[in-house]
């Protein structure tokens, strides 16, 4: 279920609009200028696929996007789940990595093939949460404040398009709004 929560943002239990009607979060987005569309997810056992087999999932998509928006590189980030405490730190480590306001010199392109995240965005006096599952291709324009949350269990996989290969580097803002906002379990629910 694709999720759209719009909060002030020096007001983070105020909910300005919740949703989960497709059409409503594609058009709230797109008046916000960020784009979001949903492909096709074709009944694969993705956690059980190598990357490669993955990208061939959806090749003819992806060569078109790169295509139309001169993104060159490709790659997959993913994390699914294991009964391993090793896992688990791996996993917390991951989850760090993007936890907080950063902005990056690119636009931010993904599609989730599997699994869930949660982009934040801070748009103008706006904080803009958009909860991503199998199916949905987000593009978070160059320079947009966000942080990126996999929550508590991570189970995902992601392609990711750059136009360079330092395109996902992050400039980190320094303001701790992030910690004030709802995290992914938090805002739509423990582990689907
Ligand atoms: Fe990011």
């Amino acid at each position: 279920m694709t999720l759209l929560q719009i909060m002030p943002d020096d007001a983070p239990q105020r909910v300005l609009l919740r949703t989960d009607d497709d059409d409503r979060v594609i058009r709230e987005l797109a008046a916000r200028g960020v784009t979001l569309e949903r492909w096709p997810v074709p009944g694969a056992d993705v956690p059980a696929l190598d990357d490669a087999s993955l990208l061939e999932l959806h090749r003819d998509r992806v060569d078109r996007l790169c295509a139309a928006s001169g993104m060159k590189l490709v790659d997959i980030a993913r994390l699914h789940p294991e009964a391993t405490d090793a896992w688990r730190r791996r996993a917390q480590q991951a989850r760090r990595t993007f936890l907080e306001e950063h902005r990056h010199g690119e636009d931010e392109i993904r599609f989730f093939a599997h699994g869930r995240g949660m982009f934040t965005l801070h748009l103008g006096d706006e904080v803009v949460a958009v909860v991503c599952e199998a199916g949905d291709l987000l593009s978070v324009p160059a320079g947009t404040r966000h942080w990126f949350d996999m929550g508590e269990r991570p189970d995902f996989a992601a392609i990711r398009f750059f136009q360079e290969e330092d395109g996902w580097v992050g400039d980190f803002t320094g303001e701790p709004i992030a910690d004030r906002f709802p995290r992914l379990d938090e805002l739509a629910g423990g582990t689907p």
